[in-house]
């Protein structure tokens, strides 16, 4: 089953055309990583898929749905751990009463995946979001994207904060989900999720310039 239909997706910067006609499906089961260097799109196309930006040219469904006109059916389906974190200023409990009332996500899942990365989130459940050390942020982002248990699972460069420690416990975390999904892991370190995935796309100035399944 399709969960993304991205064709002839174009989109400009500016003027200057930072994805240049990408063409590309994800199937439930695919887990990919996604490659290419600083600047070639990842961010962008990811964002395209999750609605961020009005498309320049070419369509994207989720699940069938318009990223843009059903943002809200198609955020549903997509749980998204962002490059940097956002300047969150809800107190951690407030953060995670918020998400449980908006994603159905149980607070006590949530607190049990952070656990398994050594978070121990009632010691800073008064803590705004903001203030938690980066590697804590990036550890409560994903548990609330793995409790949420969504069809699709982006990660922008999620180790990235993590202690060498935590990325094991993490990439644990990925392999015992039990249920149909897709990932895509935007990574510049392929021997990471090399064990977890089964395609690799690299993207070049807005292309995809290699799709391959393993
Ligand atoms: N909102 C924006 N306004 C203007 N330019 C943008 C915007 N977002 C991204 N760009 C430009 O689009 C290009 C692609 O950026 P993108 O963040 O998608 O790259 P990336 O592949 O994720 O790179 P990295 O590996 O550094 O994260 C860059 O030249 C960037 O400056
Ligand atoms: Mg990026």
């Amino acid at each position: 089953m399709k969960i993304v239909e991205a064709k002839g997706v174009t989109k400009r910067f500016m003027g200057a055309k930072v994805l240049d006609d990408v063409t590309l499906d994800i199937k439930i089961g695919e887990q990919i990583a996604m490659m290419g260097p600083n600047g070639a799109g990842k961010t962008t196309l990811v964002r395209a898929i999750l609605g961020f930006y009005h498309l320049d040219g070419g369509r994207i469904r989720v699940d069938g749905y318009n990223p843009v006109k059903e943002r809200v059916k198609v955020l549903e389906k997509i749980s998204f751990i962002p490059q940097l974190p956002p300047p969150v200023k809800l107190s951690v409990s407030e953060l995670l009463t918020f998400v449980q009332r908006s994603t159905g996500a149980r607070k006590e899942r949530i607190i049990s995946q952070a656990e398994a990365m050594e978070l121990d989130i009632e010691k800073h459940v008064e803590k705004p979001f903001f203030k938690l050390s980066g590697g804590m942020k990036q550890k409560l982002l994903i548990a609330i994207a793995l409790a949420r248990r969504s069809r699709l699972l982006v990660f922008d460069e999620p180790t990235a904060n993590l202690d060498p420690k935590a990325r094991e416990q993490f990439y644990g975390l990925l392999e015992s989900l039990d249920y149909e999904h897709a990932s895509i892991f935007i990574t510049h370190r392929l021997e990471e999720v090399e064990g977890l995935v089964n395609r690799k796309i690299y993207m070049d100035l807005g292309k995809v310039v290699e799709d391959e399944r393993i």
